[in-house]
């Protein structure tokens, strides 16, 4: 049984259609649903990206490309001058704290978005910029299988950063696809750094100035 099959008796089990499932006896099929929703509470529970946070970083992203990408551009590559680079991590060194109220208040050419964006919002597009290199990566190579769910990464996978950044593999990232073996080193760090990040309560708006 695939992933969205699965889904789809956890979360539609309304539009079920009953003769297929009679024959299949109600002991047989309550059986069916609970390892069902078990198998996907695990896997979400377990380090992977659950359809939660997918969700999240689906609403984070719209934001990003509707109310900043025409002067940030859309890959962070600024459209406009005097616009910092994003793609290259320009100025996001500085803490939560002080780049939530740049885009609250505004600053220069940028306008304020405190009346636009509510703070979950402004939370989660912070987050999302911090990750935007690694969403292009993803959706260019993972996307395609992995839209609704990802599961954890291995565990050989360095946790912190630094030993990440010293780690010469194996990856082994993906058991359903070669990807790893071809994708540059960089590029699957910025990857790692990226899939850890999703689930973060920042991308989802629920945190206020973290890391001050
Ligand atoms: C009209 C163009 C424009 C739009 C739209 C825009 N920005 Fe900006 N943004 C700028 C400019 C210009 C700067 C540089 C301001 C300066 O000179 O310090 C900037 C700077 C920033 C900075 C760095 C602030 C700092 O402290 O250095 C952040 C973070 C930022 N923008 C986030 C956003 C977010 C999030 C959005 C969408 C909600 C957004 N921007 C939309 C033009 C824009
Ligand atoms: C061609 C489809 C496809 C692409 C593209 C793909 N995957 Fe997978 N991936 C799978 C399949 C199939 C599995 C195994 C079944 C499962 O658990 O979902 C899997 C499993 C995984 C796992 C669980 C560990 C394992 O090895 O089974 C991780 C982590 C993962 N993929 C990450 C990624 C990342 C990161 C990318 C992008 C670089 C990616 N995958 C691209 C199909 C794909």
């Amino acid at each position: 049984m695939n992933k969205t099959a699965s889904l789809h008796l956890c979360c539609h089990r309304g539009s079920e259609k009953p003769g297929i499932f009679s024959r299949l006896g109600t002991g047989l099929m309550a059986f069916v649903v609970v390892s069902a929703c078990w198998a996907l509470s695990v896997q979400a529970g377990d380090g992977g990206i659950s359809q939660k946070d997918m969700e999240a970083l689906a609403g984070a992203r719209d934001i990003y490309h509707a109310s900043c990408a025409m002067c940030h551009g859309y890959d962070g590559v600024p459209i406009v001058s005097g616009v910092p680079n994003f793609a290259k991590g320009e100025r996001l060194d500085k803490p939560d704290k002080e780049l939530l109220s740049t885009i609250a208040q505004g600053r220069e050419a940028m306008p304020p978005w405190a009346k636009v964006l509510s703070q979950g919002e402004q939370t989660a597009v912070l987050a999302y910029i911090r990750v935007l290199d690694g969403d292009g990566l993803f959706q260019e190579y993972c996307e395609s299988c992995h839209d609704l769910t990802m599961p954890a990464l291995d565990e050989a996978i360095p946790k912190s950063r630094e030993k990440l950044n010293n780690y010469a593999g194996p990856w082994e990232l993906c058991s359903g696809s070669e990807l790893e073996q071809i994708m540059q080193r960089d590029d699957l760090i910025t990857l790692i750094h990226f899939l850890r990040e999703i689930p973060e309560p920042a991308m989802k708006g629920e945190a206020q100035g973290i890391q001050e």
